[in-house]
Order: structure tokens, then C-alpha cells, then sequence
């Protein structure tokens, strides 16, 4: 297989420059929201004051001015065009009366939460070429609001603070080494006057980790790894020196992963703070521990004291993963009784496929059970550790193992109604063709599954349609309660009222609100771009509204969904609703029309088509979507004019689109493999012409 050639480039390795600009703490007379109002948030019904709601992050609202009787009268009331169909997953927060949203490319924006008046937005500035080091998209999933201040992470790995009143840059710190392939996309979390972040980059070969800043003045107060370094290096703490006793091999090569790229989440009773832990850098165990092992902490909930960041347990939902199962999904903390016994317990339902209860005092397995179809594993033992099946590992001749590498469940936020004690989430069926690529080499510079994607040989077992529903899980029982079969195998995060209500979305545009006791359907939106991200609700002046943002973002863009793949996508919005209104939007875009066949010329043999489809799998699946057939984020190359085409090579190489959002790959790609994936993608759209 042909592979990009190694340039060498010189990595800048500064570490962390924390950037004071502005005053500290009270710079403002924004509201003030402090520990023990956050502490408190359940009882404070109008405010969505962190990301989860509250720190048990249970998305469960006691507002019921809508609800199962009233929400036929649920219209639009206000909406704002947030410029990009990109990148949109945010959990909105809400403040004394001001919406806070962050969008793509980690810009934060204020608004009026009654009327959308627009108040303030600030922008990072985050440089468009680090999209290259991001799997899944410019995505930013929300912000942290404390003592006047919001807190975003950005895409290329800062950690910023912005005044509530103004949008004004209070500091920045840069959570991740400059120039390395990290890369943030999770909301931080407020834990006792400091801010915790993680971020991602598992795929391009980083180590994982999670800081706590100071809060006011953004100083590193602790910060913790999830996986082993070099032994050489010295560990930095007991619980490292422990973990690398379950790794082989020279895994620290490759960065190992274990990324905290979403869950992390605060226990101000237990003075914990959660970890939701990644998958391994590469995704195949044999290439990345040659001797074996569990690996820890990949795949794993890691509790950590929130003063210090010392160890306290960990539960591996995914002993040495091979699979892309990370536990970062959404973690979530109850009071549950259990065999007559009330337990403090935090659950989660990570992208292995089982639904987890376990006691988070003290990391005892508590409870698990299968969630979805799944091939991988047949069951639990009584410990919790998953019972696999052995061909889930023969990869040399290729496998299909369900769940595929997007999960049976992943980012989206699931909620929790105390009263019907159910669990809302959406499960996605599927299965992915793991192949090992035995010349695998690690390369800094792109993605490092080590998967190898061209395969055609025989495979064992077969490949799955995906689909999808929506799930009430009874996290007692460990049993579903009702589930809808939704159209499409991904659908959106969750929202829980007391009204009796789950609202959820659909990348079709299909935005609904379902009884929470029995799946019925009650109400229906239907807007022109997809709906993914979590809704949240609040309440001002007494009128309660449902906020969600529509859009796509992270896996998406790979997947050609039913009505989505290589055609139009409409604007992503912000969406606001409330009892009794009928704001009116645009008209929606056009369909696309169907696909010319191509007019620019490139002379180029099979095998030099074939070869321009390896480099382009390597390089520009990610974004541009498998088989150049795009979701509709970005551009779909099999469209891609005359002119275009002329310019193909300062597209690629030159960085002529930089600043829209096309990175530039000189360092990894040269004229000649530049051409070869442009004969491949003339090649796509010759073979599309007509269709779509
Ligand atoms: C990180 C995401 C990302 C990756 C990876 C990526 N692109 Fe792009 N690409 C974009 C975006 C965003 C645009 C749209 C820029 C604009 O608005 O014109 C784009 C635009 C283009 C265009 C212009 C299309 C047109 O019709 O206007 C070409 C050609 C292109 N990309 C080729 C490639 C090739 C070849 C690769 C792999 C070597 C690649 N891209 C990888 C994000 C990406």
C-alpha cells in the first residue's frame, strides 16, 4: 500500500504558556454564580446552569408549564442563523435571562434568552488548519459558567474565560502542547472554584489527560494522566506505575490515547471528580501492546479526588479495547435502590453496548447489561468484565464486530426522569469491517487507526445494516422500559421534563417531544437541517422555552444518511421554543441538483485511481466522507467544477481554502499524490453522474 512519505517537520513542543490579559475574578456584575449555587442548581428550575443541568448532569428539568397537555401548542419563538452547518453539538447554558451557546470552531455566543436579541459573541480565532488533527469535525459541546465568567476549551487546545456581561477575554491558557495533535470539543466542568478540561486526539497518537485551572486567575492546579508514559520518564504518580503494568511493548511510542474528550463530571458530596477515559492510540491492542494487557486506563471511568486529582478507583468497561469503545460517553449520577438498599451511583452508557450502574463511592460493579444488539461480547461476569467473543480479535483476515467504532451510544447526552425512573438515550446498531493494517507505522501527522480501510479480502461474520432507536432504560431492572425505532441509525441527545416529557432530534430535521412513561409521540418540528445536539429548557419572566441547536458535526459528516448523502444541507440554527408562538423561518434551500459528470481531464491509469483512493481514505475521508460521497458538511468533491479542479493542487498543497476550512497537506502529500487523489475523485464523479 502506497503511504504518505514522511517530511520532517519541526513540532513546536512549547508546554503550557498560561496567557494573563485581564483582571481576575470579579471583573463583572454579571450574576453570580457560585458553588453553592451550582450545588443547588436542581432547585433553581428557570437557570440551565452546567452543562448536565446540575453535577448530576441528569438533563432533568422540573419546569412543567410544558407538558404532556400543553405541548401541542409548542412553537418556534425565536431563532438565530449561526452561519455554519458545521460543528454544532452544544448544550446551551442559561443565566438570569442570557442564553450562552458555543458553535463551530469554539466561538461562544450571548443572547437575550427571551427574544434572541444577539448580545455579544467572541471568537478564539482558532486556526482553521488544526481541523486536520480533529476526527470528527470543529465541534464544541459547551461551556462552564462560575462567579461571572464563561469558560470554553477551543479546538486547537486553549482553555479561555470570557466575561457573562461582555464577551470580554478574562485569560486563556493553553491546556495542550502547541503544534501537537490534541484538540478539544468537550465542555469544561466548574469543580470547587477550578475549571476541568480533557480533550481528544486518541486517533493521531497523544497521551490523555485532564486539568484543573484556577478558576480566576487560570493557573495549573493539578493535572492527571489517564494512560502509562515511557517507564523512563519516571511515573508520575502510583496509579501510572500500576497502570503500565498492563501495557507491553513501547505503547508511549504512539501517545497511547486515552483521551477525555467529553465526560468529565464533578461530585461535590464525594469530592470526586469522573473521568469518561478513550480508546487506545492505535485502536488495535496487538499493534499498540504487542504482549497484551487491559491497558488501564484506556476505556475506563477514572475517580479522582477533585482537590488534588490523586487516584481514588477505576472501572474498565473495555479491557484492552480494540475497538474504538471509549467510556467518554455522558456519565450520570443517581440515587438508586438497589436490593432494598439505597446506592449512590453513577451510570453510564459507553459505546461498548452495555448499560452500567456502578457505586460511586467506591467503583464496585454494581450492575450491567447489554443495551443493544451487539457481537463483540456475550454478557458480563459477575465483576463487571465483559465476557468476549474470541473472534472479536481475529482481525488479520477481517472482521465485522458490532458495535462499530461510532458505538451503540456516543456523545449525545442522555437524561434521567426520577419519576419514571428511566434513562433517555439513543442507541445505534451497527457493525465496522476491522481489518489490522500490519504495516502500520505511527505518523504524527495523520490518523493512526491502524486499521487497514481498503481491505477486500474474506472477512469473518457479516456486515450489519445500522439502525437505531430511541431507548427508555430502566437502569434498576437493567431492562427497556419502551423504545422508538427511529428512520435513521443516529439520533440526538435527550431532554428530560417534569412535564412528562423527552425531547429529542433527528438528522432528518424531526424535532419531538415524547410522553416520558410510554414513547408516544406528542408533538413534532420539522426543520431543514439535522437536529443531534441536547435540548435544554428554562424559564424567564415565567414562560417556559426548549432551546436546541440544529446542525451536524463529529461522525456525521462520515456517514451518508438517508436523505443527507452528497446533498444539501440547510443552515444550522439555534431553535427556540415556547407555548403558543409561530415564528416563521426561510425558506429552505433547494435540493441539490444531480451530479455532472466531470469536464476537466486528467489522464491516469487503474492502478494510479486505485492508489489516489488509498491516499484519499488516509487523508480526506475524514471530512470529505467515504467513497468522496460528503454528508452534505462539506464540499462533495464528485461536484467540484472546472475551475476547481484547475486549482486542485494550491487547494491541497498551497492552502488556497485555509481560511474556510480546508487544511493544507504539504507536509504529508506531494504534486504526485495530489493528482492521484484527484484522478480518483474525477473517477467518483464520473461513476456518480446523474445521481446523487
Ligand atoms: C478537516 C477537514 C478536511 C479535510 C481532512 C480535507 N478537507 Fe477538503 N475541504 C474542507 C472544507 C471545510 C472545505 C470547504 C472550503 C470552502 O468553503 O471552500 C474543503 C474544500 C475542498 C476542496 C474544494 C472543493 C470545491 O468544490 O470547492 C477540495 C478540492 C478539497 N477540499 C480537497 C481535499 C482533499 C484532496 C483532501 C485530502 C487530501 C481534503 N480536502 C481533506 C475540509 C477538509
Amino acid at each position: 500500500m502506497r503511504r504518505p512519505r514522511p517530511v520532517p517537520v519541526s513540532w513546536l513542543v512549547g508546554l503550557i504558556t498560561v496567557v494573563l490579559l485581564a483582571g481576575c475574578a470579579d471583573t463583572s456584575p454579571a450574576p453570580d454564580v457560585d458553588d453553592a449555587r451550582l450545588i443547588a442548581a436542581d432547585s433553581d428550575d428557570e437557570n440551565w446552569l452546567t452543562y448536565g443541568r446540575t453535577y448530576k448532569e441528569q438533563r432533568h428539568s422540573p419546569l412543567t408549564e410544558v407538558s404532556e397537555e400543553t405541548v401541542g401548542r409548542l412553537g418556534l419563538a425565536w431563532y438565530y442563523d449561526m452561519g455554519t452547518k458545521r460543528g454544532l453539538e452544544g448544550t446551551p447554558l442559561v443565566v438570569e435571562g442570557v442564553l450562552y451557546v458555543t458553535g463551530a470552531w469554539s466561538v461562544m455566543h450571548a443572547f437575550d434568552a427571551a427574544t434572541g436579541e444577539r448580545l455579544w459573541t467572541h471568537d478564539p480565532q482558532v486556526p482553521r488548519g488544526h481541523s486536520r488533527f480533529v476526527c470528527c469535525d470543529v465541534v464544541n459541546r459547551g461551556q462552564a459558567f462560575y462567579r461571572g465568567q464563561v469558560y470554553a476549551g477551543t479546538l486547537d487546545g486553549r482553555l479561555v474565560s470570557v466575561t457573562a456581561e461582555g464577551g470580554d477575554l478574562v485569560w486563556e491558557s493553553q491546556t495542550t502542547p502547541v503544534g501537537e495533535a490534541y484538540s478539544i470539543t468537550g465542555a469544561p466542568r466548574i469543580a470547587g472554584g477550578k475549571v476541568l478540561i480533557g480533550s481528544g486526539g486518541a486517533e493521531y497518537g497523544v497521551r490523555g489527560y485532564v486539568s484543573a485551572y484556577d478558576a480566576a486567575t487560570g493557573e495549573l492546579s493539578w493535572r492527571v494522566y489517564t494512560v502509562p508514559g515511557n517507564p523512563a520518564d519516571g511515573f508520575e504518580s502510583d496509579a501510572m506505575a500500576a497502570a503500565a503494568e498492563t501495557w507491553s511493548g513501547e505503547w508511549w511510542e504512539a501517545g497511547g490515547g486515552g483521551t477525555a474528550w467529553d465526560a468529565i463530571v464533578y461530585d461535590p458530596e464525594l469530592d470526586l471528580v469522573y473521568i469518561g477515559v478513550g480508546n487506545g492510540s492505535p485502536w488495535y491492542r496487538q499493534l499498540r501492546s504487542p504482549g497484551g494487557g487491559d491497558n488501564l486506563y484506556l476505556s475506563s471511568i477514572l475517580a479522582v479526588r477533585a482537590s488534588d486529582g490523586e487516584y481514588v478507583w477505576h472501572f474498565q468497561t473495555t479491557p484492552g479495547d480494540n475497538w474504538d469503545y471509549t467510556a467518554t460517553q455522558p456519565l450520570m449520577l443517581a440515587e438508586l435502590e438497589i436490593d432494598g438498599r439505597e446506592r449512590r451511583v453513577i451510570m453510564q452508557a459507553p459505546k461498548n453496548g452495555f448499560f452500567y450502574v456502578i457505586d460511586r463511592e467506591t467503583g464496585e460493579f454494581l450492575s450491567g447489561e447489554a443495551f443493544a444488539d451487539i457481537n463483540w461480547a456475550t454478557g458480563l461476569t459477575p465483576e463487571g468484565r465483559p465476557i468476549e467473543n474470541p473472534d472479536a480479535r481475529a482481525l488479520e483476515g477481517g472482521v465485522h464486530v458490532a458495535p462499530g467504532p461510532t458505538g451503540a451510544h456516543n456523545w449525545h447526552p442522555m437524561s434521567f426522569n426520577p419519576e419514571t425512573g428511566l434513562v433517555y438515550f439513543p442507541v445505534q446498531e451497527h457493525s465496522w469491517l476491522h481489518v489490522v493494517d500490519d504495516e502500520w507505522e505511527y505518523d504524527r501527522r495523520v490518523l493512526n487507526i491502524a486499521g487497514d480501510f481498503a481491505y477486500t479480502g474474506p472477512t469473518t461474520g457479516e456486515a450489519w445494516t445500522p439502525r437505531g432507536h430511541l431507548v427508555a432504560w430502566d437502569p434498576v431492572t437493567q431492562s427497556e422500559a419502551w423504545r422508538v425505532e427511529q428512520p435513521h441509525p443516529l439520533s440526538g441527545g435527550t431532554l428530560s421534563t417534569a412535564g412528562n416529557l423527552v425531547f429529542q432530534g433527528r438528522p432528518d430535521g424531526v424535532f419531538r417531544a415524547y410522553r416520558a412513561t410510554d414513547g408516544e409521540v406528542l408533538w413534532e418540528f420539522q426543520h431543514e437541517t439535522g437536529i443531534l445536539a441536547a435540548p435544554i429548557t428554562y424559564s424567564v419572566d415565567g414562560t417556559q422555552y426548549v432551546a436546541v441547536l440544529s446542525g451536524y458535526g463529529g461522525p456525521e459528516v462520515l456517514f451518508n444518511l438517508p436523505g443527507l448523502a452528497g446533498g444539501s444541507v440547510g443552515p444550522g440554527r439555534l431553535l427556540v421554543f415556547a407555548l403558543g408562538e409561530n415564528a416563521s423561518l426561510p425558506e429552505p434551500m433547494p435540493p441539490l441538483p444531480p451530479i455532472e459528470a466531470p469536464t476537466f481531464e486528467l489522464a491516469a491509469t487503474e492502478a494510479e485511481v486505485e492508489q489516489g483512493s488509498l491516499l484519499y481514505l488516509n487523508t480526506c475521508l475524514g471530512c470529505h466522507g467515504f467513497a468522496a460521497v460528503s454528508g452534505g458538511i462539506v464540499p462533495d468533491l464528485r461536484r467540484s467544477t472546472a475551475e476547481t479542479h484547475a486549482i486542485f493542487e494550491q487547494i491541497v498543497l498551497g492552502g488556497a481554502r485555509e481560511p474556510l476550512g480546508m487544511p493544507r497537506f504539504d507536509d504529508v502529500l506531494d504534486s504526485e499524490d495530489v493528482r492521484l487523489i484527484q484522478a480518483y475523485v474525477l473517477r467518483r464523479a464520473l461513476e456518480s453522474a446523474g445521481g446523487n
